[in-house]
């Protein structure tokens, strides 16, 4: 497998979500362990774009309990509703937070931690099993095209599930 990304420098946000989506492809398509296939795509979003945080918390019992991830230590569990994180597992839905100190219950692993994604993954029986956090040292980091392209990495991750 390539042991490396290829993605140049000089190109925009959307420029680097198209070249890096048939990479992250590659990269799960030679593994079967999930999580070390969780593990490699943080990997290849946080060196991509530089996140602050980039991990997925696991559903587990009636917790959100920490997995794979990249960035600085982090909270390991997270009850249903509590949080962006909780909140996403609890609605099933994307969150984008411009604003983690406006957003009201956000749980702040790190005070550095300004804007973040927040993105369910379903099992076939539709149940949220997994979310993928991404956590930006910036307000406002996030718009719809991260929602757009980390939904098609949320598709692949689903194809392996
Ligand atoms: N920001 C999250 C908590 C997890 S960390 O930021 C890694 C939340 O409020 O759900």
């Amino acid at each position: 497998m390539a042991e490396e990304l290829l993605i140049g420098e000089n190109l925009s946000k959307e420029e680097k979500y198209k070249a890096l989506l048939p990479q992250l492809k590659g990269l799960v398509s030679y593994e079967t362990d999930l999580i070390a296939n969780l593990a490699n795509l943080t990997a290849a979003l946080k060196t991509t774009f530089n996140f602050f945080w980039v991990g997925f918390y696991l559903v587990k019992e009636d917790e959100l309990v920490l997995g794979p991830f990249q960035g600085p230590i982090a909270c390991t569990r997270i009850a249903k509703g509590r949080g962006v994180c909780g909140t996403s597992w609890q609605q099933a839905k994307t969150i984008v937070v411009p604003n983690v100190d406006e957003f009201p219950g956000h749980i702040a692993c790190s005070s550095a931690s300004k804007s973040e994604i927040v993105l369910p993954i379903f099992n076939h029986a539709k149940e949220v099993v997994m979310i993928l956090d991404v956590d930006s040292e910036l307000l406002s980091t996030f718009d719809e095209i991260d929602e757009k392209y980390l939904s098609e990495v949320i598709i692949l991750i689903e194809t392996l599930l």
